[in-house]
């Protein structure tokens, strides 16, 4: 019994490792499988068909190795484990044998004391097999339950939802690092009055779109204080928050469904006039009726068979039909062609009539007409002013728009 007591934990101990490796691999190999096919345009435009192969290959030849490892291991527990059986049972013969002889002992008694042992062995053997096919559904357990042990989104206890609002936002000094380690926001103050445009300049990687991130709440910051309508964004609840957040991406997700069920993607209870007004504002009627069947044409995965500014449009006419009080625009102009800009930009308008708005872009034409101009760099608004009074100011804004917006200046206007 203790001989077996041992070979199982010696085993076990091993294939539990194993199993866990195997697991991993797996798990690695799906990964790259389902990334290479979500990104085959860029696989085959860049010629990398067989360096993914080749990739595949490696991770896949790991698996292997580590998953035979482990099976043989395994299967080396039954006869393993029937070696001991037997060595106990020869250990029970011959020390019978020699109390027979010496007379301590009878025949008899032996026999069924060898009997006795065998019947024990068979059960332990049985539990000592079964001990492997518990390692291996452990290894599987555990990376099962790290992922049940995510913390879901949670709001306060005493979080409330959110009635009307009119969409005053203030930020101060908020400090927020995605890793609490590295600061990407410094001392951010910000207010924007209802209905007002704020339009956030800075150059790439400033935290421009890490502000957005944190007025929807995809994120908390580690000091300072977010308000809307003088209300803590912590005391209020997620749902209802982002429900008076309209966001507007440079590259929107549209669903593989028809063009009407994307729009009303923004509020499930409009009707389709609802949703044809919607368009017509975001300016996006025009080609949805050039579409094969107008508004039931069904788009393909990611919105595939549209052009950019098309979606774009779409994205539009979804968040007006949402109708937020607060609307985020991140770079939702620069993926397209200054022709359509101006389609896009009217849309835009149209868009942020009476909503408080930031903007978040890289054209000038969207930043002029602002109520408030604020310049980041480096997690930090360095600058803030109008249009106008920033240029003025012959700093930061001034170097940037002539290196950034002067070639599209006379363009947009
Ligand atoms: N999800 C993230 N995790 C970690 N770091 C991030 C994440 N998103 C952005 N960052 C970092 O934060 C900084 C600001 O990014 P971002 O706000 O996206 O810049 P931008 O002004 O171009 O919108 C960058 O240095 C970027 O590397
Ligand atoms: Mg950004």
């Amino acid at each position: 019994m203790p001989l077996t007591v041992v070979i199982t934990r010696q085993i076990a101990r091993y294939t539990r490792a194993g199993y866990r490796e195997t697991q991993q691999a797996l798990g690695e190999l799906n990964g790259i499988i389902e990334e290479t096919i979500t990104g085959e345009r860029v696989v085959q435009a860049f010629v990398r068909e067989k360096t993914t192969v080749a990739q595949f290959a490696v991770t896949n030849q790991r698996l292997k190795k580590v998953a035979l490892r482990t099976r043989i291991v395994t299967s080396f527990m039954g006869p393993m484990m029937n070696m001991v059986n037997n060595f106990g049972l020869a250990v029970v013969a011959s020390a019978g044998g020699w109390l027979a002889v010496q007379s301590l002992a009878t025949v008899g008694e032996i026999a069924a004391f060898v009997n006795y042992a065998g019947r024990l062995g068979r059960p332990l053997n049985m539990i000592a097999q079964l001990f492997t096919t518990i390692q291996s559904a452990l290894a599987g357990a555990e990376r099962f339950f790290e992922l049940l042990d995510e913390t879901p989104e949670t709001d306060a206890a005493d979080a409330l939802a959110l009635e009307h609002i009119r969409g005053h936002v203030r930020l101060r000094d908020v400090n927020f690092g995605y890793q609490a380690q590295v600061p990407v926001l410094k001392n951010v103050s910000l207010e924007a009055a209802p209905g007002e445009t704020v339009a956030l300049v800075g150059p790439t990687g400033a935290g421009k779109t890490t502000i957005a991130n944190l007025l929807t709440r995809f994120y908390d910051i580690q000091s300072g204080q977010i308000e809307i309508d003088d209300r803590d964004v912590v005391t209020i609840k997620k749902e209802a928050l982002r429900r008076k957040i309209g966001l507007v991406l440079q590259d929107n997700f549209l669903f593989a469904a028809t063009v009407m069920e994307n729009i009303r993607y923004g509020r499930l209870d409009a009707s389709d006039e609802q949703v044809c007004a919607a368009a017509r504002l975001a300016n996006a009627e025009m080609f949805i009726h050039r579409l094969p069947h107008g508004y039931q044409t069904v788009l393909t995965e990611r919105g595939n068979n549209l052009s950019q500014g098309q979606r774009q449009l779409l994205a539009i006419a979804r968040a007006i039909l949402a109708d937020p009080e607060i609307l985020i625009l991140d770079e939702a102009t620069s993926n397209v062609d200054t022709r359509t800009e101006k389609h896009l930009q009217e849309a835009l308008l149209n868009l942020m009539k009476g909503r408080t708005s930031f903007v978040i872009a890289h054209r000038l034409s969207t930043i002029r007409d602002a109520d408030q101009v604020l310049v980041i760099n480096g997690g930090e608004i360095i600058e803030r002013g109008t249009h106008e009074s920033l240029l003025a100011q012959k700093g930061f804004y001034h170097n940037l728009y002539l290196s950034q917006f002067k070639g599209s200046a006379t363009a947009a206007s």
